[in-house]
């Protein structure tokens, strides 16, 4: 066992000294110190009880008030102590990983169905491992990060009757005010063990006045910020839809009631998963809020056999002393360093042109060629061919899982296609929908029993197409095959991997009865497993997931692409309000947003074509239009934006993210800004909504900017004090309309430059 302090690891020959995480080992305490954060756990009484004692700012080690935290110092005590009030004990106690059926009937994290149909389970301490750097999840996304970046505690406990081992693990970012959370669950007895609930994490926090802030929404108007307070009872955020879902997404943020965009303290839970989740925030009658996460138990059941292990996804927990920027923040710079993988991890992706907009169906070679040949000339460095260029399809209602390029309208073959492309400077992307099966497609007529459903239940359709049961290892294989058959046969380096239908009906012809409440996870694992493979077969292509728009814009994804398509709501307005609910979790780097062609296809608004790039910009940048059709002003202007986004996107990609001010609360402007980490450049983007006339000469605070320094405005050269541009404001003027917008790009000058 570890001693108290610093912790000595003999890891490869090398005294690796952990910082990180120590174990007091006089307090039975576990500390783990995440940048400013501390999170503490504490072991308790002869059985091992295991506590949540602290999380928050960062305090010493030293006169940690365990007991009193942990409530110990209350009736009715632990139950060493007084065992008659164990119920009320259990019933009170912080604890760390909550587990049904023995007197804490608050939320649980664990519930099971052992041999002889019983639910109970209790865990208690048994022994830990703390080292340096952080453990792959076999299967499942997850962050990552060096020896040197991370270190990781493994709570071993058990539950003694069951004979079933859980294994907390969590694992700190030095830097980051971070800290990960997942759990290993094995079955060490000789009968299987049916899991039938198994969250990823558990905190009790203290006090019942937060308030929760989620992320909500629909088909193209993803993830509105939502906040209101937890009171007492439970808040529930949760899918069923075997996706993450346009209509919640798997993050939630406790936040004190004065806690505001940059003060006040506010806790945010991500979960690294893209499937069914739940996310519950339970105010309680003993002043305490406990919050858990994981994989939504509705429609779940695990069926653990002896010696088999069940992994519980990652949840990411980020806390801030600074409000929800500080917060928004922590989460890029985890998910940009720690997340996302692949040659553009820290690289410029390049900007695209995607046909869907433009032609839906309705394309062929000559139209393709046409575009490209256009775009080309102003600066667009890559084609995307969307839906509709393999089997018969020339609208949704058939083909999908028939991979097969459609040589009637891409004449010439795709090789063909592609090489002309290339032959412009461009490059060449291709839109594939891999987890669906038309049930007009040669796939389902071969195969009928190849999609999700039930036996003797007729599967609900949704745009006219099934999913495929990916649980079954012949249909992973097929759809592989076919993809990558597709990808070696011409030089492509950009897929958009879309998915557009939730599950239902889900159960599988391939799995037993007893498995098939495994249906949804399998499915999850089975995905992930294809989005490995194709990462790692053909590492140079840049993957871009999507679901019907954002409707799988989670942390899971990133892990294999490095962005996500946003939103089918290309208009500029709506995706204010979108990209700023998105991007209070994932980068700006990840938000795929493009330029489209106006009056926009989603909600027949015209908006000015600058706006539409300025709002673009915030994301990955491309265009959604049909390059040879739009006006002629618009065509114009598409050069300069290709130049703003050469010029800026390393300050967007790398840059600190500030919102401003946000429309959907000062009905005007939108307005946000990106720093760079040294403060010595900021962009701002400003976005007037509304013209008012009172609010002709709007001014902002700035966020971010260094006081001390003096930033001059590049286009206008005028000269500000940072601190006079964040305390006093900046005054937007020049700005005549609705739906106008303007870029500030200020540059830090040296005060001899005055
Ligand atoms: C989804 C996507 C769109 C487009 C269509 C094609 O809706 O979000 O961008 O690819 O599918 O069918």
């Amino acid at each position: 066992m570890p001693q108290s302090g610093v912790v000595i690891n003999h890891y490869l020959d090398r005294e690796v000294i952990i910082m990180g995480i120590k174990y007091l080992e006089k307090q039975r305490v576990f500390k783990l110190d995440a940048g400013q954060t501390s999170y503490v756990i504490g072991v308790v009484d002869d059985e091992g009880f295991l506590g949540h004692v602290y999380f928050g700012k960062r305090i010493p080690d030293q006169y940690l008030p365990v007991e009193s935290f942990l409530r110990l110092n209350e009736w009715p005590q632990v139950p060493s102590r007084n065992n008659r009030e164990r119920l009320s004990f259990n019933d009170a106690f912080p604890t760390e990983y909550s587990t049904f059926g023995q007197g804490d009937f608050r939320e649980a994290c664990l519930a099971v169905k052992d041999a002889h149909g019983h639910s109970v389970c209790g865990i208690k301490y048994q022994s830990h491992r703390i080292y340096a750097g952080k453990p792959r999840l076999k299967g499942l996304p997850a962050t990552f990060g060096s020896e040197e970046e991370t270190t990781t505690l493994e709570i071993t406990c058990k539950d003694e009757i069951l004979n079933l081992e859980v294994v907390l693990v969590y694992t700190v970012f030095e830097k980051l005010n971070a800290i990960t959370r997942s759990v290993r669950i094995r079955n060490q007895s000789q009968a299987p063990i049916r899991l039938t609930k198994a969250l990823s994490a558990c905190v009790d926090l203290n006090g019942n006045d937060y308030d929760i802030i989620s992320l909500h929404g629909s088909w193209a108007r993803e993830r509105h910020v939502q906040r209101m307070p937890v009171g007492l009872g439970k808040r529930v955020l949760s899918s069923v839809r075997g996706e993450s879902s346009h209509q919640c997404n798997p993050f939630m943020a406790l936040a004190a009631r004065e806690t505001t965009e940059d003060s006040g303290e506010v806790y945010g839970f991500c979960f690294v998963y893209s499937g069914n989740f739940v996310g519950i925030a339970e105010g309680c009658q003993f002043s305490t809020t406990r919050v858990v996460m994981g994989i939504n138990p509705e429609g779940f059941e695990w069926l653990l056999m002896p010696e088999e292990e069940f992994i519980a996804p990652e949840v990411i927990m980020v806390y801030s002393d600074q409000g929800i920027g500080k917060m928004t923040r922590t989460f890029h710079d985890l998910m940009r360093g720690h997340l996302i993988r692949g040659q553009y991890k820290d690289r410029k992706r390049p900007i695209l042109i995607n046909n869907w907009e433009a032609t839906y169906f309705d394309f062929n070679t000559q139209k393709l060629l046409d575009i490209a040949r256009e775009a080309s000339k102003l600066g667009i460095e890559m084609l995307v061919m969307d839906d509709g260029w393999f089997g018969r399809r020339n609208s949704d209602n058939c083909s999908l899982g028939d991979w097969v390029v459609n040589e009637d309208k891409i004449q010439g073959g795709l090789n063909y296609l592609v090489n002309e492309v290339n032959k412009l400077g461009m490059q060449f992307g291709i839109w594939f929908e891999p987890e669906m099966i038309s049930p007009d497609s040669d796939l389902y007529r071969a195969h009928p029993d190849w999609c999700l459903r039930v036996p003797d239940r007729t599967p609900c359709l949704s745009r006219d197409q099934y999913v495929l049961d990916l649980t079954r290892p012949e249909v992973v294989e097929t759809v592989y095959a076919m993809l990558s058959n597709i990808l070696k046969s011409a030089n492509i380096t950009y897929v958009k991997w879309d998915m557009n239908r939730p599950l239902t009906d889900v159960g599988s012809a391939y799995l037993p009865p007893d498995r098939q409440g495994e249906v949804s996870h399998r499915y999850m694992l089975a995905v992930y497993e294809m989005m490995e493979r194709l990462t790692s077969d053909f590492p140079h292509i840049l993957l871009e997931n999507c679901s019907g728009g954002g409707g799988r814009f989670d942390a899971g994804m990133l892990y294999y692409s490095p962005q996500i398509w946003c939103s089918d709501d290309t208009d500029a307005i709506e995706r204010l309000e979108i990209q700023r609910g998105t991007a209070m979790v994932y980068p700006l780097s990840t938000m795929g947003a493009h330029v489209s062609d106006c009056p926009n296809h989603a909600v027949h608004r015209t908006t000015p074509f600058e706006t539409r790039g300025y709002v673009a910009l915030a994301g990955t940048f491309g265009y959604e239009l049909d390059v040879t059709r739009i006006p002629e002003e618009d065509r114009a202007l598409i050069p300069s934006q290709v130049a703003l986004y050469h010029r800026f996107n390393d300050l967007i990609r790398q840059g600190d993210y500030y919102r401003i001010g946000s429309y959907a609360e000062n009905h005007v402007y939108d307005c946000w800004a990106v720093v760079s980490k040294d403060q010595t450049e900021a962009l701002v983007t400003y976005i007037q909504v509304l013209h008012r006339p009172s609010f002709k000469n709007q001014r902002v605070r700035l966020k971010g900017l260094n006081p001390e320094y003096y930033y001059k405005d590049a286009e206008t050269g005028e000269v500000f004090s940072g601190s006079v541009l964040m305390y006093g404001g900046m005054t937007m003027t020049g700005i005549q309309g609705d739906f106008k917008g303007k870029l500030i790009h200020l540059v830090r000058v040296e005060p001899e430059e005055l």
